[in-house]
């Protein structure tokens, strides 16, 4: 059984008893239909992946109430199969950015039996509201008939992975203001929620302030997804997590202009005590620029909170963020809308999504794949590092306790004169630490340097052998020592695929 399990802090996703690195890849919104799946599988095969994401939606698995259809999952796990893939299946259903768009006719075109949510003017809003026990049972029973079903048509656990809902939240009200919902509003913030965060009982306005109609509503949700999930756990317990739009790390507002209700960073503690059948909530980063990647990682990793990129542009200046994402001690990365159906959510992403777009993700999950189970491993014991390039290109220093790795862009082969051609902004380095001077390197369009942290006088660092090796599902094989020019201006990685095992020593 998959299972995620956590330590000091760090994570490890098992899959088949063995640590499992997400090297993920999305397909679009709507390729979830039979016709379109000979379009995923060579996207798959190009990218690289070892997991597809592919989106269930409630309204293709319960047209009719209590009538379920499951052939198309069914279809899509054998050819996953025969594909060597693993599975994530999204569950798109009374949140799909928001909206119900995707629950069945049934539950979207009956208000009345469905709320929507109602806005500080009266107007109804396109959210469902996630107040209403009808919605709650008719998508909690839908999702346990699709775990059910599973548990029974996977026991060789394709599936590794459950997300349960997509993109919770609102945009344009921060809550609902139905008369029920206002009556709770007014009452007391629950017990459970101040006790965790060590807050003084009250309403939500004197608990939380300006924050209040937002904490809220996330709340309100957050405890619906949780009840979803832990009743489809209580049949079939895989790890589930959820995914999140982001606010802009650095001017979130007020106003609030990000869609409230869902697991921003900054109700990240309000959903994790109203979600607790929820292992995770994954970022979905599309914000090209590093400063602001960065931060989202950081937001996002936490003690509480294993990382995992549930969703990323699919242009090339993203491809290098997987880097960044292990360094942060990522379960994964998943960069959104991989298939070949012709469509492309650019500007948001790549412009078209074809084989040339695919490549700079497809070097490193090429890279990356024969040795994917050892790094989530040393990952989990705190031994891996990996940086991606900042979009000035500058050096970056990566600690390794007496030594230290300089880790910089732009350089050439031979000698240190920056390299001025123009070039996509594709770097990263990866180092993993597997003994007090011996290290795993390796790389894309980097150069990577050692050095002793604090050297004594008259000591110096000397690259003993710097050993040029192959991954063989995790088994070491040597191929040649790197030497003479290959090591004299730092080990210098491009976009052949290379890996070394670097021996280091003082003289
Ligand atoms: C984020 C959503 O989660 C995806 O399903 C998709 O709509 C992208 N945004 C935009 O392509």
């Amino acid at each position: 059984m998959p299972r995620l399990i956590g330590a000091d802090g760090r994570y490890e996703l098992k899959v088949g008893g063995k640590p499992y690195l997400i090297l993920g890849a999305q397909v679009n919104n709507s390729s979830n239909y039979p016709a379109m799946l000979p379009e995923v599988w060579p996207a798959m095969s190009d990218v690289d992946a070892n997991t597809v994401v592919m989106p269930i939606a409630w309204e293709q698995i319960e047209p009719t109430e209590n009538q379920y259809n499951f052939s198309f999952l069914d279809l899509f796990l054998k050819q996953a199969r025969q594909h060597h893939l693993h599975a994530i299946i999204l569950w798109f259903a009374t949140w799909k950015n928001g909206g119900p768009q995707y629950a069945p006719s049934w539950v979207k075109l009956d208000n009345r039996r469905f709320p929507r949510m109602v806005n500080r003017q009266g107007q109804p809003v396109y959210s469902l509201s996630p107040l209403a026990k009808t919605t709650l049972d008719a998508d909690r029973s839908a999702f346990v008939a699709l775990m059910r079903h599973l548990r029974a048509v996977d026991p060789q656990h394709t599936v590794i992975m459950v997300q349960v809902e997509n993109e919770t939240g609102t945009w344009g009200a921060v809550r609902d203001y139905s008369a029920r919902a206002d009556r709770l509003f007014d009452g007391p913030v629950p017990r459970r929620l101040v006790r965790a965060l060590h807050l003084r009982r009250g309403t939500w306005r004197q608990v939380f302030g300006e924050k209040a109609g937002e904490f809220f509503h996330a709340w309100n949700i957050a405890r619906f997804v949780d009840k979803v999930a832990a009743a489809g756990k209580a049949v079939y317990p895989l790890p589930m997590y959820v995914n999140a739009a982001l606010r802009d790390p650095f001017h979130p507002g007020p106003p609030i202009t990000y869609e409230s209700g869902g697991p921003t960073n900054d109700a990240l503690p309000v959903w994790k005590v109203a979600a607790p059948a929820i292992n995770l909530i994954g970022p979905d980063i599309y914000m090209p620029d590093s400063r602001r990647y960065f931060k989202v990682l950081q937001q996002y990793h936490l003690a509480d909170n294993p990382l995992f990129v549930s969703e990323t542009g699919s242009s090339v200046v993203y491809a290098r963020y997987l880097f960044a994402t292990l360094g942060h001690q990522g379960i994964g990365f998943s960069p959104f809308g991989i298939d070949y159906t012709g469509y492309s959510n650019f500007p948001l992403g790549a412009r078209r999504i074809d084989p040339r777009t695919l490549a700079p993700f497809a070097l490193e999950y090429h890279l990356i794949r024969p040795m994917d189970s050892l790094l989530a491993r040393l990952s989990f014991q705190g031994r891996l590092h990996a940086v991606s390039e900042p979009d000035d290109a500058h050096a970056q220093i990566v600690k390794l306790g007496r030594w230290e790795a300089r880790v910089s862009y732009n350089m050439p082969a031979f000698g240190n004169t920056p390299d001025a051609r123009a070039r996509p902004l594709e770097g990263g380095a990866l180092i993993a630490q597997l003994g007090p001077n011996e290290f795993l390197v390796t790389g894309v369009h980097v150069r990577v340097s050692f050095a002793l942290t604090q050297p004594r006088s008259n000591q110096f660092m000397i690259l003993d052998r710097v050993v040029q090796g192959t991954y063989h599902h995790g088994t070491w094989q040597f191929m040649r020592l790197w030497n003479g020019d290959e090591t004299d201006w730092g080990l210098n990685f491009t976009s052949i695929p290379q890996v070394l095992h670097v021996h280091l020593a003082t003289y």
